[in-house]
């Protein structure tokens, strides 16, 4: 693919799900994929899976709770590779509640990865990017900012809140540094399995097993964002299962 050789793209949440599609996927296409997230079992597994297949890949336990996780991050990239050319800030959670059932630690669990975790990896990453004079970001964000719905409202605040300061970055950056967000609807992943609302979970599940989508949709759209020129900007990418409403 076009663009995406040689690429160094460093990807949160890369464990499994989408993170675990995109780090495959961009691989395959010749990138250097640095891989982070909590559970280091699953992401060796992943990068020895990458390598017999001819792919690069490392990875790093972070906590995107922790900024000093994410400097680590990607200066893991810059040593083992010698630039950073894409941060995926992919890692989140989501707590489905009404707003008056006051989930409080949930809400500030969301703020802290959804929210906060990806100012992290941004911060994390655009000193680099400035000193190269080019890099791109890449934030998975999700439908669920789109069409708010009751339960979701937290949540998917915290991935409006992206969307917002996407577009600030976007006009700031001058283009230099580029900026793109991924929305996903129902993806088969394992996301729903730490939701503790059983009925939100239950009804979250029964959504996946019936209409969602593979993970490899949404890597296909990481992977058409970052094969484009350098003076090309995908914007917002917005990705449902055809039947989801
Ligand atoms: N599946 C969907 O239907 C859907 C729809 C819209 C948007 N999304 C978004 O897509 C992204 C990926 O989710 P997924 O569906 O692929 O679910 P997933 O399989 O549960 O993946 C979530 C990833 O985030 C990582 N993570 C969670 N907390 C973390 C932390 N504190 N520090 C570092 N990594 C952390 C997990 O790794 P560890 O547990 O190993 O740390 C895991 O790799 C999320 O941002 C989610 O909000 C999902």
């Amino acid at each position: 693919m076009q663009n995406i050789k040689g690429k160094v793209v460093a990807i949160t949440g890369a464990s499994s799900g989408m993170g675990k599609a995109i780090a495959i996927g961009l691989a395959k296409n010749g990138a250097k994929v640095v891989l982070g997230a909590r559970r280091t079992e699953q992401l060796q597994q992943i990068v020895e899976e990458i390598k017999s297949t001819g792919g690069e890949a490392t990875s790093a336990k972070i906590d995107v709770k922790n900024k000093a996780d994410l400097v680590r991050f990607v200066n893991t990239a810059v040593e083992q590779y010698g630039a950073l050319d894409v941060i995926v800030n992919n890692a989140g959670v989501s707590q489905l509640s009404r707003i008056d059932e006051l989930d409080i630690d949930d809400w500030e669990e969301m703020i802290d990865i959804n929210l906060k975790g990806v100012l992290y990896g941004m911060a994390a990453a655009i000193p680099i990017f400035k000193q190269q004079q080019s890099g791109h970001i890449v934030n998975i964000i999700s439908t669920s900012g789109i069409k708010i719905v009751p339960m979701q409202g937290v949540y998917a605040g915290t991935k409006n809140a992206i969307r917002t300061i996407a577009e600030a970055f976007r006009q700031e950056s001058e283009g230099n540094i580029r900026i793109t967000g991924v929305s996903p609807g129902f993806v088969k992943t394992d996301f729903a399995n730490n939701i503790k609302n059983e009925e939100m979970k239950t009804t979250i599940q029964k959504g996946m097993e019936q209409i969602a989508i593979n993970p490899l949709a949404i890597a296909n759209a990481v992977i058409y964002a970052l094969s484009q020129p350098n003076n090309v900007e995908i914007g917002d990418i917005v990705i449902r299962p055809s039947k989801q409403n």
